[in-house]
């Protein structure tokens, strides 16, 4: 039996922040409603592009492996965010990390892409087809805000989170998954305009996200939840066997909920959700990589993800670690700074959403 054990992990955090302050300064906010509601300090925000991005988090995660890109079978994107649909944002990497006979594909299902692009690779290990690939989460969401939208602005960051995982016999990596989607639950979270039909049918783009929160609050925790139960279920565990939680970051109160429904205690919850915001796709692989970085991964350890996204898709994972806790080597790639603010780099977005910010701008 195959199983594909995670063996490189990289992360890619834009340079800039957006604070919950700064914020304030756009919409009528305040960083005690925001930290309050929802567990959000501030947010990284990227001046380049999710391939960019996707490029450096999967060096990183080379270098963890000890692995040449040109070993690499697979290059799988899970994004929500690619700067184009054709070609896919994945050759675009593959390309630049001189992945030469690895395929390459874009996988979109939200911020859930991450969890359900590793199911899929693993499952390719499995089957035989591939022996090593590059999973891929990264979103450059800052774009999609709708600044005239207090209610959801917030939200969400930039970032990439990668790993290398490779066929071995030793029971390890993604035991088992669970991939869901709510029925009936499209409208929800949705963002019209993000895609190719409007260009046909009004000659338009108009990109604001449509949002209801405490409906989607609510199916989030019953759809991870049940998907945790059932990856638990196949893998014989119970929330006793579980030593770390890595789940999705949308919201700390999302995260407490489930941790509560499980009986889970929430020392073993890996949360930075206050670092980054919810950065959709990239979050469970940049909550991971911080785990690593902060010693909380060891070998053998049975670790729980779940995640849920627009859709409303649904999903859960027992990973079982390997015994690299530490990276084989490091990468010395890097995306040259922005010089400028963070006011500066949104100044376009601000303007398309008829947000004064002139007098935040560097002169
Ligand atoms: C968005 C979310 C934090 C809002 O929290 P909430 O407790 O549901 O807050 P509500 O939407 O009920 O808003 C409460 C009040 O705050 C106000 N408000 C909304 N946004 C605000 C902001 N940025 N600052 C200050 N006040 C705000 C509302 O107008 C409302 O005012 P009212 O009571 O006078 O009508 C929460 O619903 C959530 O996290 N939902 C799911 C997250 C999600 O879907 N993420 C993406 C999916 S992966």
């Amino acid at each position: 039996m195959n199983y594909a054990q995670i063996t490189g992990w990289g992360k890619y955090a834009p340079p800039l922040l957006m604070t919950n302050d700064d914020m304030a300064k756009i919409v009528e906010t305040s960083d005690e409603w925001i930290f309050s509601r929802s567990g959000i300090r501030q947010r990284h925000y990227s001046h380049v592009s999710t391939g960019e991005m996707s490029w450096l988090a999967a060096e990183r995660a080379l270098a963890a492996a000890g692995t040449d890109a040109a070993d690499i079978d697979l290059v799988l994107l899970g994004s929500t965010t690619p700067e184009e649909i054709c070609p896919n944002t994945a050759s675009f990497i593959k390309n630049k990390l001189g992945a030469t006979k690895a395929a390459a594909f874009d996988l979109n299902s939200a911020c859930t892409s991450w969890l359900y692009a590793l199911n899929v690779a693993t499952d390719m290990i499995k089957a035989g087809s591939v022996k090593k690939a590059l999973v891929i989460g990264a979103e450059r969401i800052s774009l999609a805000m709708d600044w005239s939208k207090r209610e959801s602005c917030f939200l969400f960051g930039d970032g990439a989170g990668a790993v290398v995982i490779e066929a071995t016999e030793q029971k390890s990596g993604l035991l088992s998954a669970h991939m869901s989607c709510v029925p009936d639950s499209r409208e929800c979270l949705h963002l019209p305009s993000w895609g190719m039909s409007p260009l046909h049918l009004t000659g338009g783009i108009h990109v604001s996200l449509n949002f209801e929160g405490q409906e989607i609050f609510k199916s989030a925790v019953k759809g991870m939840a049940d998907s945790i139960a059932e990856v638990l279920d196949r893998e014989g565990l119970t929330a006793a066997d579980i030593d770390l939680f890595v789940p999705h970051q949308a919201n700390v109160r999302i995260i407490q909920s489930l941790a509560k429904r499980l009986n889970f205690p929430m020392e073993k919850v890996v949360v930075c959700i206050d670092e980054y915001a919810n950065t959709s796709a990239a979050a469970i692989p940049l909550a991971l990589c911080d785990a690593l970085s902060d010693g909380r991964v060891k070998p053998g350890m049975n670790i729980l993800t779940a995640s849920f996204g627009a859709g409303l898709t649904c999903g859960a994972g027992v990973i079982r670690w390997g015994d690299r806790v530490e990276p084989v080597g490091q990468s010395d790639a890097e995306i040259p700074p922005y010089e400028g603010t963070v006011f500066d780099l949104m100044k376009e977005s601000f303007a398309y959403y008829g947000v004064d910010a002139e007098h935040l701008l560097t002169k």
